[in-house]
């Protein structure tokens, strides 16, 4: 964390989990427990029918609403897709874009994904794009090269100005659910180097504004090791997101001064 130059972001990622009634559920026991020191931001990312509510539930708490997904079309007849325009409506103020999990089994590419980081952008969204290796391309040896091809993708035609609005998320693939986070200085390294990929791109004062987090198992254990890290500027938290008091520790590793 770099709290001089850049937000420290907590967002969870619910994924497919939970019913409006259990979002409701979830933000009253959140609200007893979240912590007063605000170091940090708090996003909480989810399904999109569970929007409203989590609008309406969340309203007194300062916790961000997020989406997971949306379709870079305007309007039109894309049947079941969900716009930025339907997405700001509602209030939501942040979107996952390109998460591992809609690369793999919903044919997201690099192309995609910027086409959707246009589109948030356009109506003043802040995306949360996710970059991430495989473990075949770890044991390649391509990270660095992998995660440079895909930040500088997502970022074609996004002006300076509205790159300092977005947030990266490094997830390797292989640490995502799978209960295996990558170490404190392997999250390091990569996230320094998507900070050097941005500084190619835009210059030294966007590349040190950007916020950079690291998702992947990161959990109440590991979270306080992770985000003393110098580039790891948050995280983006799938299954510990789900349990208030697991949510609320990572929260508060955020937290300290
Ligand atoms: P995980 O998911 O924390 O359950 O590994 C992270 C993510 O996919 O964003």
């Amino acid at each position: 964390m770099n709290r001089r130059y850049r937000k420290t972001i907590i967002a969870g990622n619910w994924k497919m989990n939970k019913t409006a009634t259990e979002t409701k559920k979830f933000a009253e026991e959140l609200k007893t427990m979240l912590p007063k020191a605000k170091w940090c931001d708090v996003v909480v990312c989810v399904p999109f029918v569970n929007i409203p509510a989590a609008i309406r539930a969340f309203k007194d708490m300062r916790v961000a609403i997020g989406a997971e997904d949306l379709f870079y079309e305007k309007s039109g007849a894309y049947t079941g897709e969900v716009s930025a325009d339907m997405l700001k409506d509602l209030g939501v103020k942040y979107v996952i874009i390109g998460h591992s999990e809609r690369r793999q089994y919903f044919g997201e590419t690099d192309v995609t994904v910027n086409k959707k980081v246009l589109a948030a952008l356009e109506v003043g969204l802040h995306p949360i794009i996710c970059v991430g290796e495989t473990l075949e391309q770890r044991e390649m040896g391509i990270t660095m090269e992998l995660i440079a091809l895909q930040t500088k993708a997502a970022f074609a035609g996004v002006p300076a100005e509205k790159a300092r609005k977005c947030v990266i998320a490094y997830e390797p693939v292989w640490a995502i659910g799978t209960g295996k986070t990558a170490t404190a200085e392997q999250a390091n390294e990569v996230c320094n180097a998507i900070r050097a990929t941005i500084r190619h791109l835009y210059g030294a004062r966007v590349a040190r504004s950007v916020t950079i987090q690291y998702g992947g198992s990161m959990n109440p254990a590991n979270a306080a090791e992770l985000l003393a890290q110098p580039d790891v500027d948050g995280g983006l938290i799938g299954g510990a997101a789900l349990v208030p008091e697991k949510f609320t520790a990572i929260i508060n590793a955020a937290n300290q001064e």
